[in-house]
């Protein structure tokens, strides 16, 4: 080409207007796509809300069916459940318990609305004097003991009518010993939406207020991951499917959009990433202050999850965000 014919390229050009922007757009945020956690506590008439994390609420179960037909209203179709029992003891018995505060609210929710699909994070913390996620061994958590209490805890919600169970412990070997469980106990079709990439986070501390399950002593470092490490992340997510998990969860999600992509390159299911409690807080606190504006924020901060490949983004966000799509389509 004679170069006296070259012109710069002109990106601009289909920028020029929303409608061109519009067609042009790579990346779309969908209500479909989002998941909302709720907290579920024990008691009645309670709707607390949680100080570190704005509009956010403990919920008893008995607030359920118009917290249910809200999100409906939202077209939000999914849910992921965390309980505060009662009663907390070594052995975590509230977590597998037929009467305990999740499986009394998932029999609630699909009760009322059996289309919405119900998960359920299965995992110690919350149930445990101690906070930790496991059963206590010498000081230390245990594996393979804390495998059957999660396999149990696994089958009681499937059986009080989950639609999945996401194991979020971080044991060594606990998909395989959920899904066999599930399997014996009959519940072959029941789906495993795995933590398989959870790193050992300060993102998660807002959490821990939310669904009281701070750990009393030492933190989660010895089964959490470690923040540096991306390759082990990888064979971690390897390593679950191959123990049967159908899906898998990048956690927390901002500080790890590069797991996300490399995961979403390497492994054909479908991917998950968790828009955690402390990136709410933060996002939030911000807000509040009238130091960023909220709306913009958050739907950059989702539209960026989904374009590093996340298919599905669990948030606290997802409330406002079904409103705000809703305005903008
Ligand atoms: C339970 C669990 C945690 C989160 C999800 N499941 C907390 C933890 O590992 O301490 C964190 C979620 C969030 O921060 O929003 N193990
Ligand atoms: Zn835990």
């Amino acid at each position: 080409m004679n170069p006296a014919e070259l012109s710069f390229r002109r990106f601009r050009r289909l920028r020029r207007s929303e409608g061109l922007r519009r067609l042009v757009r790579e990346t779309r945020l969908s209500v479909d796509d989002l998941i909302y956690p709720l907290f579920i506590t024990y008691g009645t008439g309670v709707r607390r809300e949680v100080p570190s994390m704005p509009g956010v609420y403990q919920l008893s179960v008995d607030q359920l069916p118009s917290e249910v037909e809200e999100l409906r209203g939202l077209g939000i179709g999914a849910v992921l459940l965390f309980g505060i029992p009662e009663h907390k003891d070594e052995l975590a018995s509230g977590a597998y318990d037929e009467h305990g505060v999740i499986q009394q609210a998932v029999r609630s929710i699909k009760r009322y609305d059996p289309e919405m699909v119900v998960i359920t994070d299965v995992c110690n913390c919350e149930y445990t004097s101690h906070g930790h996620c496991g059963v206590l061994v010498g000081g230390e958590i245990a594996n393979d003991p804390t495998l059957e209490l999660l396999a149990r805890t696994a089958v009681s919600h499937a059986a009080a009518g989950a639609d999945m169970v996401a194991p979020s412990d971080m044991m060594d070997g606990r998909v395989l010993a959920v899904r066999r469980a599930l399997d014996e106990a009959g519940f072959i079709e029941t789906p495993i939406l795995s933590y398989a990439a959870k790193f050992a986070s300060a993102f998660y501390g807002p959490f821990r207020d939310a669904a009281e399950s701070a750990p009393a002593f030492g933190d989660r470092r010895s089964h959490q991951m470690d923040p540096a490490n991306r390759r082990e992340a990888l064979r971690e997510i390897e390593t679950d499917l191959e123990e049967g998990a159908d899906a898998v969860i990048v956690k927390p999600a901002l500080a790890y959009l590069d797991v996300v992509a490399l995961a979403r390159e390497r492994f054909d299911v479908p991917i998950a990433a968790y828009n955690v409690s402390g990136e709410y807080a933060m996002v939030k606190a911000a807000a509040l202050n009238g130091w960023i504006d909220e709306r913009r924020v958050v739907l950059e901060v989702l539209t960026g999850i989904r374009r590093a490949g996340a298919g599905m983004i669990i948030t606290y966000h997802a409330k406002d965000v079904a409103r705000w799509l809703r305005e903008e389509a």
